[in-house]
């Protein structure tokens, strides 16, 4: 009763679709309105996508060392989500509806600053954008997706989301690669998503009555399962080995995945890159923006015979109430008659000969940084706030870790639910994670009114023993699962100018200058929210925007945020400077 449903499907009614493969140094992707069919049985529905594609977008090739130009064209018109716009956060323009303005970030990509899809970063309706990746990174599985300011879960939800494949010497894409991967065919993208529709199989983004249209819902909790832009497909497989690209593109929530015979599977990469070795499954958890590299071997299947891909988590927040898994499937795979992919699942993936490097040991700190993941009260419908530190994104307080130099970053989750902390520009290391007695800590440090940092010592507080990382996510992660009422440990190098090729540091104008002005407006000061309460927004030493705009207003940097869509819009999420010794 709490949540809305989808209208009634069949599934396995459609072939799960594959979409196109551009392989380009210089590629052009428009985000464009489309007509979309996300379920045989519905009808064709507004929706966006880039490229040719009618949602989503094309499987995007770069490789490692050749740069390569990505341009951004904005051709967008009426927003399929517009009755869903909440105009009071982060001052989001009263015509957003009709003239959607994007920015484009290549997640997981170690990318210079101006270059990093900024969510002031804007592209107009009708203007580009060009951004240059020296692409000086390993073989791995990025995404490229909508980042604009307060929007981004409309955006995204809407279509605006497509897979980078990095390929490098090793794992080339090609059948011949030295690790002996499954290659052409044998190699599919999995964007898993979860959506609750509207009436007729209409996009939609509220999944709850309690909050009112046009208000920021919280958290976009689905009930049906789409990959690559369907319904509850199906994809006929050989019987034989497969490599699945996986990531969770969803708004909100965290899964649980698993077969539905419980066959196990191996993980070979994780956000970053590659693992050392395969490690074999049955279940992994996946929460916004993570991506995991598996194998899946399907020739122990009969030709006819299918396994379904599964879901068994309960969504976070407030439909966990419910006390029920609102969203159990992704799609089915059904044997062929085909002869598959012939090799077996490699031994190893790094180390030796014709492999990349093994994954460096875990090395000693040079600080440790405690950052708090909590819930505000907002004076607004609805009356919570997602933040980071107690602070918002118009803070001057930002973190400034130094080049060089090696952290412990202790994500300190207050609230009851699993966030998914992400940190552009680096690839970290999860050390542990640990129980935390988060009421005895919150009573024994009193916090601030919103906007003032809050990010008492957690020591006194945990309990029980650490957990180290489960063994499939103990590779390159960018995006990092922090539990409720926990400290999740994870180790983050900070680059240098010289380790990257180009300075992590530089101030560069956005496009949307106009837009940051208005952001720095504060003209809704009344509302309370992170943009007019706090460290005062337009003020202080480093001007407009928040803590990494200079005062000629300028951008310095990156962010970290939860990537749970609808949390990175209001206001989990804060900007980052990697500054110079
Ligand atoms: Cu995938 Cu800052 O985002
Ligand atoms: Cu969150």
């Amino acid at each position: 009763p709490l949540l809305f449903h989808s209208p009634d499907v069949a599934p396995f009614r459609d072939t799960m679709p594959v979409p196109q493969v551009i392989d380009s140094s210089d590629v052009t992707v428009t985000a464009r309105n489309t007509m979309h069919r996300f379920h045989r049985d519905w009808d064709r529905v507004p929706s966006f996508a880039y490229g040719d594609e009618t949602h989503l977008g094309p499987t995007l090739i770069s490789h490692r060392d050749q740069p390569w130009r990505l341009r951004t064209r904005n051709e967008l018109g009426a927003h399929p989500l517009a009755k869903d716009v909440d105009h009071s956060l982060h001052n989001v323009p009263h015509d957003f509806g009709t003239r959607p303005r994007t920015s484009t970030h290549l997640h997981g990509g170690v990318t210079p600053p101006e270059a990093d899809g900024h969510p002031l970063d804007f592209v107009a309706p009708g203007e580009q954008l060009t951004y240059e990746f020296p692409v000086r990174q390993e073989a791995t599985h990025l995404w490229y997706h909508d980042h604009s300011m307060a929007t981004t879960r409309l955006n995204v939800a809407a279509g605006l989301a497509g897979m980078n494949l990095v390929r490098d010497e090793f794992d080339t894409g090609r059948p011949d690669n030295p690790l002996g991967l499954p290659a052409g065919d044998f190699e599919v993208p999995l964007v898993l998503q979860e959506k609750i529709f509207g009436p007729g199989g209409t996009l939609n983004i509220r999944s709850t009555w309690i909050v009112p249209e046009g208000k920021w819902e919280g958290g976009a909790v689905g009930d049906v399962g789409l990959v690559n832009g369907v319904v509850w497909p199906e994809l006929p497989v050989a019987r034989g080995l497969y490599r699945f690209r996986v990531i969770n593109a969803g708004s909100f929530s965290v899964w649980r995945l698993f077969f539905s015979n419980r066959m196990r599977f191996w993980v070979i990469g994780n956000d970053g890159g590659l693992l050392d070795a395969p490690v074999a499954t049955t279940a992994l958890r996946l929460s916004p923006a993570e991506r995991v590299d598996i194998l899946v071997d399907f020739s122990g299947l009969r030709p006819g015979e299918s396994v379904e891909l599964r879901n068994d988590e309960k969504p976070p927040g407030q439909a966990a109430i419910l006390g029920e898994v609102t969203m159990p499937l992704f799609c089915r795979f059904t044997a062929t008659s085909a002869r598959g992919f012939t090799g077996a699942v490699p031994a190893r993936l790094r180390g030796g000969r014709n492999r990349p490097p093994a994954l460096a040991p875990l090395t000693r700190p040079v600080r440790r940084r405690v950052l708090t993941v909590l819930q505000d009260t907002d004076v607004r419908l609805p009356p919570a706030l997602m933040s980071l530190n107690n602070l918002g994104f118009t803070t001057t307080d930002i973190e400034k870790p130094v080049q060089g130099t090696t952290e412990i970053w202790e994500l300190v989750n207050i609230t009851p639910d699993p966030h998914a902390i992400h940190v552009h520009l680096v690839h970290a290391r999860i050390l542990e994670r640990q129980a935390l007695r988060s009421t005895a800590y919150q009573l024994a440090n009193p916090r601030p009114l919103h906007g003032k940092r809050w990010t008492p010592d957690p020591d006194r507080f945990v309990t029980g023993t650490p957990t180290p990382p489960a063994a499939w996510e103990a590779g390159l992660k960018d995006t990092v699962l922090s539990d409720g009422n926990s400290v999740t440990r994870v180790l983050v190098h900070w680059p240098t100018a010289e380790e990257l090729g180009f300075d992590p540091d530089l101030a560069f104008t956005p496009q949307g200058a106009t837009a940051r002005a208005e952001l720095a407006g504060d003209g809704h000061a009344g509302h309370g929210t992170s943009s007019g309460s706090g460290s005062g927004a337009g003020t202080g030493e480093t001007g407009p925007g928040g803590g990494a705009t200079t005062a000629d207003g300028k951008v310095r940097g990156y962010l970290w945020h939860c990537h749970m869509l609808d949390h990175e819009d209001h206001d989990m999420m804060l900007p980052l400077r990697v500054v110079a010794p």
